[in-house]
């Protein structure tokens, strides 16, 4: 037994006993509940989705003459090309190295058929998901793997990672496993070696920056596209 006074961790409503050992079960026999092929969570349905109207718009008049539909145009201030969405749920953006070709074309052709749009990701776009998707915005990202001026003009909209969905705390890691000559082609990194992206984006500090960096994106772009910002609820 040393010597120094032991101060047993305090206690964490996040990391309670059961799920620690949960974690350290996992690191010690590299089987994780989380596996390619779907989530073992229960998703919600689209029928489980309700929309309340009333409190984002005006209040109809006469409720049952009003037209009701769940279309949507985005970027009507500033765009010459807004986008039109028939439904207002969206496929966001997934990289393309954690995704797989077929898989962006997959999205692509499913988005399209129920009338949205895809998102690319970390490590650029394929020719896959833009050739199938009607409507395809593009991300730039934090880490610009993949970043092409010409594919911000390709796109039908632009999207501003501000702190990454999927890794809100420190960013996000692509396992050398999963990066192929064409993963590391796009990303102009090295094949099988792991590959991070921060959450933290080197081209602003604040949100001054931020403005005039949308204000370079439209010049780019011609000020065709919609320019919107994804948030992250991220803490770099
Ligand atoms: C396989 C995979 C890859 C992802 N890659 C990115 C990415 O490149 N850029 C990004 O902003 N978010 C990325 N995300 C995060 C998603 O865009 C989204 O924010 C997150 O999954 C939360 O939404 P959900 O609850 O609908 O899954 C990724 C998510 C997954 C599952």
């Amino acid at each position: 037994m040393s010597d120094f006074p032991h101060t047993p961790p305090r206690y964490s409503a996040t990391f309670t006993p059961a799920v620690n050992a949960e974690i350290r079960r996992a690191a010690a026999s590299g089987i994780y509940d989380i596996r390619g092929g779907g989530t073992k969570r229960h998703l919600p349905h689209f029928d489980d989705l309700l929309f309340l109207g009333a409190s984002i718009s005006r209040y109809p008049l006469e409720g049952y003459r009003e037209k009701c539909a769940t279309d949507v145009w985005l970027g009507t201030r500033f765009a010459k090309k807004p986008i039109h969405l028939d439904i207002p749920v969206t496929i966001a953006g997934m990289s393309f190295g954690a995704l797989s070709g077929p898989a962006k074309e997959a999205l692509g052709r499913g988005a399209s058929e129920a009338g949205t749009s895809t998102t690319t990701g970390d490590g650029g776009m394929t020719e896959e998901e833009r050739g199938h998707s009607r409507t395809l915005v593009y991300q730039y990202l934090p880490s610009r793997y993949g970043m092409i001026p010409d594919d911000l003009r390709r796109a039908d909209a632009i999207e501003v990672v501000v702190g990454q969905g999927a890794k809100p705390g420190g960013g996000g890691m692509l396992l050398g496993q999963k990066i192929s000559d064409r993963v590391a082609n796009m990303r102009n990194l090295p094949k099988g070696i792991d590959q991070r992206s921060a959450c933290r984006h080197p081209d602003w500090t604040g949100p001054d920056d931020l403005e005039i960096k949308i204000h370079e994106l439209r010049e780019i772009t011609d000020w065709e596209k919609p320019i919107y910002v994804k948030i992250g609820g991220a803490r770099p």
